[in-house]
Parts: structure tokens; C-alpha cells; sequence
């Protein structure tokens, strides 16, 4: 795969660096996966899909939404903190945290707040939105199945 480092920091070095961002650090998402590594890998892929497929997109919303889409900030292992149905509940959530932190776009609001679909039954209106969707579900497979692999190494 390309490397889409210079792209991201390109379009999104702020959110990088942001506190949010940093938090995101501490906090596992699939497996042994941090949601700030989980969201960079999900970025990275909907940039290659968009390459691969040649979809043209707005490349800088691209990599604000991806990056901001899993933006709910807070440990979803944890049970009884105000973050039940976490599956259902955590897009809204994370457009809330962003929009709070960040000036978003049309594009960006409709990927962070569709991009579990079809979980959340809204389907997603913009092309960007349905690439994330596709990226993030084989990001979330791929972290979730290499910790069962580790699991089932060490006998579970
Ligand atoms: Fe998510
Ligand atoms: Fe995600």
C-alpha cells in the first residue's frame, strides 16, 4: 500500500495533534487496538479503496471525517458510564465531540454520523461516507479477528 502518511498529516495534522486525539491513545478499541491507531488504519484504507477504485473525493474531508470518526471519548469496555448500546449510540457521540472541537463540513458530519450504518439505519449520503463505511468494517474485522488469533495461541 501507498504511504499515506504525508496525506494525513497534510489534511489532518491538527486533529492529530489535538487532546482529543491523544486520549483516543488510551483507549482500546478492537482487540489490542488503540481508537487512535484504529482510526488512522480506517483513514489509510479510505484513502487506498478511493485509489484503488478511482472514486473521486474530497481528499481533505476524506481524512477529517475518517479520522474523527470514532471521535465518542471514552472507554466502551467499561460498563454503566452513560455509554450503553455503544454500537448504536457511539456515532452521535462522536459528531458531537468533533463539531465541539472542530469546524466540520458537510461531508464530515455525514461520514462520522453514518458511518456505522447499516447498524444506525440512516443510510449515508455522500460517496465519502459509504467509503468509510466499507473501510471501517474491514479495519474493525481485521482487529478483531487478530486478537482472537492471539487468544486462541495462548489456549483462550
Ligand atoms: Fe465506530
Ligand atoms: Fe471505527
Amino acid at each position: 500500500m501507498k504511504d499515506y502518511t504525508r496525506v494525513i498529516k497534510r489534511y489532518g495534522g491538527d486533529i492529530l495533534a489535538s487532546g482529543g486525539m491523544r486520549a483516543e491513545r488510551r483507549f482500546m478499541q478492537h482487540g489490542s487496538v488503540s481508537t487512535y491507531d484504529h482510526s488512522i488504519a480506517v483513514t489509510k484504507a479510505c484513502l487506498y479503496i478511493s485509489d484503488l477504485l478511482h472514486i473521486k473525493t474530497n481528499k481533505r474531508s476524506l481524512v477529517r471525517g475518517a479520522l474523527l470518526h470514532d471521535y465518542y471519548l471514552y472507554d466502551w469496555h467499561k460498563p454503566h458510564d452513560g455509554h450503553d448500546l455503544h454500537a448504536f449510540s457511539h456515532a452521535g457521540q462522536a459528531l458531537k465531540n468533533a463539531q465541539c472541537d472542530f469546524k466540520l463540513n458537510k461531508i464530515e458530519r455525514d461520514m462520522i454520523a453514518h458511518h456505522m450504518f447499516p447498524l444506525n439505519i440512516a443510510p449515508p449520503k455522500c460517496r465519502e461516507s459509504v467509503i468509510l463505511c466499507v473501510a471501517d468494517k474491514i479495519c474493525a474485522a481485521r482487529e478483531t479477528a487478530a486478537g482472537i488469533v492471539k487468544k486462541l495461541g495462548r489456549g483462550i
